[in-house]
């Protein structure tokens, strides 16, 4: 029956909500079967590759407060830091000379790092590193903004929607984000022209198996280049701190499906899944995913930016960062390529 689903949702990457709720119900041998068709369709799109980013988490401040952040503007137990431009840029020439081809510049929504400044430092990044992906991560901004970054030199942009259930965004969010808009954000930057990522956490609290048969729909609509899924894991001093981390098996099935459902995808195995099982990360590949993203941010500040506790690779170096994952992923059977990576629809 599940191996039915599966093969069904291989074919016509799609199935009814009703279909998708059974396999997100499900248990046992369905993640297997899932898995294993999960990883032929990836080798068809992208062969034993995975993709490596450099991540430069550059700023912890945010103005926001989302309810799960360790990093929400209302955490005052998070130690702020923000990264100087000739920081961002030591970390990029460090980056490019261990073999990065993809920038991800990710942070906490930080006034302090004006449009202006941001043009200044995607346009210098451009014109250092030409033939590099620059990939923000930095939140909702208006479309001139995002236009005005893309014309600077940044092509891909991450903003995972988090939930596309507007009564559910509103339990994880105060009462001035709304969903409407963190949307409309998707559609704006592929209009732009970027790569585009969505994503949602699994597990956050309230998550009904309905919520997730939506984000699964939502994402049909945004047709992203780009999907980061990852579990929630509960943050010291926010709202959620007595929350469930979310189930590293859902996760693994759900990249699985979603391998499934956008054979194309650039999909990340994250830190988060890492985080919650010391094999993680190498699940994840063998489960769908094709990219991981070391950490590259300078090692002092790297703690700091802690999300959700007890957050990995906040001691090594991001030579030391870029061996391990190496490692991992040849255990997992595949290769990291240096290549830049970009999305491969066909
Ligand atoms: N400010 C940017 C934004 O809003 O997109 C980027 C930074 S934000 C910290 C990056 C992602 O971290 C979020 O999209 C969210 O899914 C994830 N995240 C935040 N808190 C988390 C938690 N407690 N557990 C797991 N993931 C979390
Ligand atoms: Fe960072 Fe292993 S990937 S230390």
């Amino acid at each position: 029956m599940f191996k039915e689903l599966i093969d069904r949702l291989e074919r016509e990457n799609n199935l009814t909500a009703g279909e998708y709720l059974e396999l997100i119900r499900a248990r046992g041998q369905v993640r297997d079967y899932a898995a294993g068709r999960a990883v032929e369709v990836k080798k068809k799109y992208y062969g034993n590759k995975v993709f490596l980013r450099a991540l430069i988490e550059f700023t912890n401040c945010c103005s926001n407060n989302c309810y799960y952040c360790g990093i929400r503007a209302g955490n005052s137990r998070a130690e702020r830091y923000r990264l100087t431009p000739e920081e961002i840029l030591s970390c990029a020439r460090e980056g490019y000379e261990l073999g990065f081809r993809t920038f991800v510049m990710q942070g906490g929504e930080d006034p302090y790092y004006t449009d202006d400044l941001m043009c200044d430092i995607i346009s210098e990044i451009r014109s250092l590193y030409p033939e590099n992906a620059v990939n923000l991560s930095i939140g909702e901004k208006s479309y001139d903004t995002y236009r005005r970054f893309f014309e600077c030199g940044a092509n891909r942009y991450l903003l995972r929607h988090e939930t596309a259930d507007e009564t559910h965004y509103g339990k994880l969010h105060p009462a001035e984000m709304s969903a409407e808009r963190r949307k409309q954000c998707l559609f704006e930057l592929k209009e732009i022209g970027y790569q585009t990522g969505a994503g949602f956490m699994v597990g956050s609290p309230f998550q009904t198996p309905a919520n997730i048969v939506s984000d699964l729909r939502f994402m049909q609509s945004v047709s992203p280049d780009m999907i980061g899924i990852g579990p929630f894991i509960p943050a010291k001093g926010t709202p959620f701190e007595s929350f469930p981390a979310g189930s590293v098996e859902l996760t693994l099935r759900l990249i699985s499906i979603i391998r499934l459902m956008f054979p194309y995808a650039l999909i990340p195995s994250t830190t988060a899944l890492g985080t919650l099982s010391p094999q993680g990360r190498e699940l994840g590949l063998k489960a769908g995913a094709n990219v991981v993203m070391p950490n590259l941010s300078p090692v002092e500040y790297r703690d700091k930016y802690s999300i959700y506790d007890n957050k990995i690779c906040t001691g090594e170096e991001s030579a030391q960062c870029k061996t391990c994952l190496e490692q991992r992923v040849k255990s997992a059977g595949y290769t990291i390529v240096d290549s830049v990576g970009n999305v491969k629809r066909n």
